[in-house]
């Protein structure tokens, strides 16, 4: 996520700024800048990270009092310098730095542009400080209280102007604070910036303005009525804070899902799919889904989602074995590399050789920018956010959404219709979501009782035999116990033999396709005294007669149960890491981004 700081008072504002920015670095980001008002805007920005942006530019020698900074998460336009903020207004009088989505961006673009306006980046934040410039005359509060009446979406925002001692901040779905101490005023869009400082917190509400003076803070609401507000006394730590209050990022990237995937669904599900990709795809024959480890599961229930929705022949590889067997990819071939961090050098060697051979090649990565984004000819950013624990988890379940996506797409670009049931449906998995993650306890509970097995055997069928490998794949890389993910029905050929008390038998068991089958491979764990954890769906009670315990996910349509069921598998590989103290967020041997071969 994006990164704001600002400062206004006795001391140079530079070197508050930096460490403000600097404490914010956990969030992720590709780029960074600062603008110093000293009678006039002192502005420098571009991509890297913040040391790179100072040693180059010398941010900290940078004279003034006040100023805002901000370190940039790409959402809309690539990391470069230009996209960086702060972003100016046509005068350069004007600065600002925002987190958030403008939704009527484009409205409001044209709009500005007809008067006149000219946008030097490929930004949504851009616009704001051109709004503010149209509606700017001699009172930067008002001109900023006019501008966002007009904007539809998602913002915190800081503002100055060149000639007024006062930073105006503003917020609307993403956090901003206020800190004070004495005479002097901070805001940050969380409090590990500025906790060093100060513990002194102002927390603004939606739609809700601050206008920060030397020894003064105004709270105003968007109809330019006065808001009082107590201040709040932080009582966490700054690692407390960094992690949103829970232990490990993992953690708190698995809670974040529910946003996470209305993100990735933000403004591309409506009586079509809004997807950046040509019309080229329509003609191709076959699709191939290339990636390595968890992304690599995304795409085996990609297969699933788009035969059985666009009805177009789907093979999948990883990458790490595409890019070697000279693979027989041809124009008519879409292959799609679905990557995280768009960085892994499987993949993006593999996207290199599909290239070399004329396919039509789809990114679908959350990093943007990152390489594999940037070699692809197409792309689907997936709009999770930074993903800071090793293990991924919300980058997983925002691939299959993206999946889902492309396969209503392709059908529709094929002259299919959108299927309206799995529209509606794929719009509630966040809420269904929400409550499988109030089954926390439980599975935590059940984590206690089987942390001490060294072997996990993971089953499930068809759409959600992937999820089994990935269920085990958690496991495995967070707790370094063994797991192993099967089809349920390849038990008998051979893992059976495994089967005895001290072996936890997973089941992906939820009611619908299959089912009945699974049951049946439940009996012949039991029959071999295995100890049987059950993803079940709701209201399913009988299956208690063969699971030792029961995990209960809401019901769905069965091309979106994978987004259910992994929920609770993930809860459990990090209850039982967390259990044996294992660092869960960086465990042993691995990288975020396998950059080497
Ligand atoms: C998943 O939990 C692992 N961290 C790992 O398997 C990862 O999915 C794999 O390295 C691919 O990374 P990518 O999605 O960034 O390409």
């Amino acid at each position: 996520m994006c990164g704001i700081v600002g400062y206004i008072g006795k001391r140079e504002a530079a070197p508050i700024l930096l460490s403000g920015l600097k404490r914010l670095e956990y969030r992720g980001y590709d780029s960074a800048g600062m603008v110093i008002v000293n009678g006039s805007l002192q502005l420098m920005k571009d991509k890297g990270r913040i040391e790179d942006v100072d040693s180059a530019h010398g941010l900290r020698d940078m004279k003034g009092k006040m100023g805002i900074a901000h370190t940039r998460w790409a959402t809309h336009g690539e990391p470069s310098t230009e996209n960086a903020h702060p972003h100016v207004d046509c005068t350069g009088d004007i600065a600002i730095v925002h987190n958030g989505i403008i939704e009527n961006y484009n409205t409001l673009k044209e709009l500005l542009e007809s008067e006149g306006h000219e946008m030097k980046s490929g930004t949504d934040s851009e616009i704001l400080a051109h709004l503010i410039e149209k509606f700017y005359c001699d009172d930067l509060a008002a001109a900023v209280r006019k501008s966002l009446l007009q904007v539809q979406g998602t913002y915190g925002i800081a503002v100055v102007h060149r000639k007024e001692s006062k930073i105006v901040v503003a917020r609307n779905g993403s956090p901003l604070i206020v800190g004070v101490k004495g005479d002097e005023m901070f805001t940050a869009s969380d409090a590990s910036a500025i906790l060093e400082h100060t513990k002194k917190m102002i927390y603004l509400d939606d739609k809700e303005m601050g206008i920060l003076e030397k020894g003064k803070v105004t709270i105003k609401n968007l109809r330019d009525e006065k808001v009082n507000k107590c201040h709040e006394e932080i009582g966490w730590d700054l690692e407390q804070i960094e992690k949103g209050g829970y232990k490990h990022f993992m953690l708190k990237e698995i809670f974040e899902q529910p946003d996470s995937l209305k993100n990735t669904m933000r403004g591309r599900l409506g009586k079509n799919v809004k997807l950046s990709i040509n019309g080229s795809v329509e003609n191709c024959r076959r699709v191939i889904l290339v990636a390595c480890g968890t992304s690599w599961h995304s795409a085996l229930i990609g297969r699933y989602l788009i035969e059985g929705i666009a009805k177009v022949p789907t093979e999948v590889d990883y990458a790490s074995e595409f890019r070697y067997r000279d693979p027989l990819v041809s124009k008519d071939d879409l292959v799609v590399f679905i990557s995280q961090s768009g960085e892994t050098a499987d993949t993006l060697a593999a996207l290199k050789e599909a290239k070399k051979r004329g396919a039509k090649t789809l990114g679908i990565v959350n990093v943007v920018g990152s390489t594999i984004a940037r070699e692809a000819e197409m792309g689907i950013y997936t709009h999770a956010g930074p993903e800071i624990g090793v293990a991924s988890t919300k980058a997983f379940t925002s691939q299959l959404v993206a999946l889902v996506l492309l396969a209503m797409d392709l059908k529709v670009k094929k002259g299919g219709k959108i299927d309206e049931k799995l529209a509606r449906e794929l719009n509630r998995i966040p809420e269904k979501i929400d409550a499988v993650l109030e089954e926390e306890r439980k599975v935590k509970a059940i984590a206690r009782k089987v942390a001490g097995h060294p072997n996990f055997l993971y089953l499930g069928r068809g759409i959600n035999y992937p999820v089994a490998l990935e269920g085990a794949l958690k496991l495995k890389e967070i707790s370094y116990i063994h797991a192993e993910g099967y089809p349920a029905a390849e038990m008998k050929h051979g893992p059976i033999a495994l089967i005895d008390e001290n072996m936890p038998v997973v089941f992906i068991a939820n009611r619908g396709r299959g089912y009945e089958k699974i049951i049946s491979n439940m009996e012949e764990v039991k029959a071999r005294q295995g100890k049987i954890i059950a993803i079940a769906t709701e209201g399913d009670e009988e299956i208690k007669r063969l699971a030792d315990w029961v995990i209960h996910v809401p019901r769905t349509i069965d091309d979106l149960t994978p987004l259910i069921n992994v929920i609770p598998l993930q809860l459990l590989a990090y209850y039982v890491a967390d259990m044996k103290c294992y660092d869960v967020d960086k465990p042993r041997n691995l990288a975020k981004s396998v950059t080497v071969e």
